[in-house]
This record gives C-alpha cells, sequence and structure tokens, in this order.
C-alpha cells in the first residue's frame, strides 16, 4: 500500500473480527518494525510476540485490552542498553562521562518502533491500537520481561471490524490546526 494512504488509514482501531492472522503477516510486520531509528544505533527496543489464545486472553485481561485481536505485541525497551552504548569509544566524552541525556532517547525509539508496527499493520490489510502499559509489572510477570526492559504498551493486532468500532472520544478534541503546531523560522 501506498505510504501517505497507510499513514491516513492508520487510525487506532479497537474492535476485530473473529479471524486469525496469518504467522507470515506477522514476521512482516516484526521484521519492519526493526528498522525503526535509534540513538547510536543502540537498538533497545525488544518485542514480545503473543499469539497463543490463553495468554492473548490473560494480557487482555490484565492490561485491560479493548476489542479481542488475536495477536498482541508488547515493545518493551531497556535504558541500559543505551548507557552501555553511550559509554562505548564512539560515544563517551573525553572525561570519561556518559552525555547529558537532552530527552530519554530510549523511550523515543520505542515510539518510532511501535509506530512502525501500527504502521506495518495497516499495510497488511489489519487494524491496531496501542494502549498503555497500565500494570508493567504483570506484564513482566506474564510475559517473564528480564528486569532491565521496560514495557511500553501492548499493541492489539488484527482485521477490523469497523461496525463495531466505536471511535475514541479523546477524537472529539479534534486535529490541531496546523497555524498551532507548525511554525516557520521561528516559534
Ligand atoms: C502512548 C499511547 C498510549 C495510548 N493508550 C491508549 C489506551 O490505553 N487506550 C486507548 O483506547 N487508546 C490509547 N491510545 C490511543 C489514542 O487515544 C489515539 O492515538 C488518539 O486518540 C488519536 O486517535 P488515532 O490514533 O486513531 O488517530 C494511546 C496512544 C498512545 C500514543
Amino acid at each position: 500500500m501506498e505510504f501517505e494512504r497507510v499513514v491516513r488509514k492508520r487510525r487506532m482501531i479497537r474492535a476485530f473480527k473473529p479471524l486469525p492472522v496469518s504467522g507470515d503477516k506477522v514476521r512482516r510486520i516484526i521484521e519492519l518494525a526493526q528498522h525503526y531509528p535509534s540513538a547510536g544505533f543502540s537498538q533497545g527496543v525488544a518485542f514480545v510476540v503473543v499469539t497463543e489464545p490463553d495468554r492473548v486472553h490473560r494480557l487482555r485481561e490484565l492490561n485491560r485490552l479493548k476489542g479481542d485481536a488475536p495477536v498482541l505485541i508488547v515493545p518493551c525497551v531497556s535504558e541500559k542498553l543505551y548507557h552501555d552504548r553511550y559509554h562505548e569509544p564512539d560515544k563517551i566524552r573525553s572525561d570519561g562521562t556518559e552525555i547529558d541525556w537532552p530527552v530519554p532517547y530510549w523511550y523515543f525509539d520505542a515510539g518510532c518502533a511501535s509506530l512502525l508496527i501500527l504502521l506495518g499493520a495497516v499495510s497488511e490489510g489489519l487494524a491496531a491500537y496501542i494502549a498503555g502499559a497500565f500494570r508493567p509489572d504483570l506484564l513482566r510477570q506474564e510475559l517473564e520481561i528480564p528486569d532491565d526492559h521496560v514495557p511500553v504498551g501492548v499493541i492489539s493486532i488484527g482485521y477490523p471490524d469497523y461496525e463495531r468500532h466505536v471511535p475514541s472520544p479523546s477524537l472529539d478534541r479534534g486535529r490541531r490546526p496546523s497555524s498551532q503546531v507548525v511554525h516557520s523560522q521561528h516559534w
């Protein structure tokens, strides 16, 4: 699907048809997602792909997910991998200290990777939505996520059921106009 169409078509869809998603589609989405950019190419994002129906069910309950998507992907990120990377010779400062992080790049990168999953799903003719990781402790326990990785959300993926889909009330806010968010030359 053409890039602009994929971007414009992507919406958080929270109702799914009771249809299985092929392993090939899931593999392509995950392969594509690994092309996210990362600070220093630290590549601190990991993905837990959950398709076993029992585990999908438990995850849905514990993260209070809407809809009944057959595939869940939990992007996780390790801050530690960034600190390790920025201690390597080409990144460490001459005084032997780590950079002052302008923003937590690990969360930035996890967002980039998550967006690729959301767009990849649309490109495969599917739909997706991300929910925040409300109980990272429970997710960690259920999925055996190591201590240095933080689950940042749970992405539901499946075939969209537009008839049962209820758009988020948040959308009533409308998209902020360009005049408020785009600044030319200076703010
Ligand atoms: C980090 C993040 C967390 C979100 N968490 C939830 C959530 O827990 N439940 C939910 O229904 N939607 C969640 N959303 C979806 C937003 O509500 C949605 O992106 C927004 O309303 C705009 O809608 P659109 O993505 O369909 O354009 C989340 C989005 C992001 C980026």
